[in-house]
């Protein structure tokens, strides 16, 4: 299977935790996006969706799925969104998309965290893929200067601005042993909105797409 057939397998797959009559939360990427096709099929059976970014909004809106604001949304049982890397604990590394923030706030709403992604997303530690940090505009420089101090190598994302009007820094270099550790202190820079450290509360299933068919890790 090529990846985006990984992609789309995993997808799939995460249709099973739809519960009928249900808000669903909806994540942000190409792997979210295969997701949000299939839930098109079912839209009948479901009651909306809370999207995590702009974009997933649109494309929800495209499908004729009804987008809830989330303060209106007392229970959403799961949140289904991909991943730049995953562990076999279930720790993640999100934001490549730049949608971290809301991705966030979704999945801390959730009851179960669905991830979906291809078998390239496992590693076994985080961190070759650049971790992004949300950062208001103004504390840009002193937040580089603190995650410097931390070993990391930050780099601003150019041209790019968040759904929320803020800028990313991406953290290179780094080999992250304790990403629960890493994902509070980067949290307590004045300046930082948040990280693309999914551990604190990580995913509760991870349906991998591989050439082998969907595995389930929990
Ligand atoms: C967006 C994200 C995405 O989930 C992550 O970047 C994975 O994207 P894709 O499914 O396109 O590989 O965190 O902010």
């Amino acid at each position: 299977m090529t990846q985006d057939e990984q992609k789309r397998a995993a997808a799939q797959a995460a249709i099973q935790y739809v519960p009928i009559g249900a808000v669903i939360g909806v994540g942000t990427g190409s792997t979210a996006n295969y997701f949000i096709d299939e839930l098109a099929k079912i839209k009948h059976k479901i009651e909306g969706a809370v999207a995590s970014s702009e974009a997933t909004a649109q494309r929800l809106h495209k499908h004729g799925i009804d987008v809830l604001d989330l303060n209106t949304v007392a229970d959403l049982p799961v949140y289904v969104d991909g991943a730049d890397e995953i562990t076999k604990h279930l720790h993640m590394i999100k934001g490549g998309g730049g949608a971290l923030t809301r991705e966030k706030i979704v999945a801390a709403v959730a009851r179960k965290f669905i991830c979906i992604t291809d078998q390239s997303k496992l590693v076994n530690i985080l961190g070759s893929f650049p971790l992004p940090v949300e950062v208001i505009p103004m504390a840009r420089s002193y937040v580089a200067r603190e995650i410097t101090l931390l070993g990391g190598h930050p780099a601003l994302r150019q041209g790019f601005t968040t759904d929320n009007g803020n800028v990313i820094l991406d953290i290179h270099g780094l080999q992250i042993l304790n990403p629960v550790e890493l994902e509070t202190t980067l949290n307590q820079i004045t300046g930082v909105i948040t990280n693309g450290l999914f551990a604190r509360k990580g995913a509760n299933v991870l349906l991998l797409g591989t050439d082998a068919g969907v595995e389930t890790i929990t």
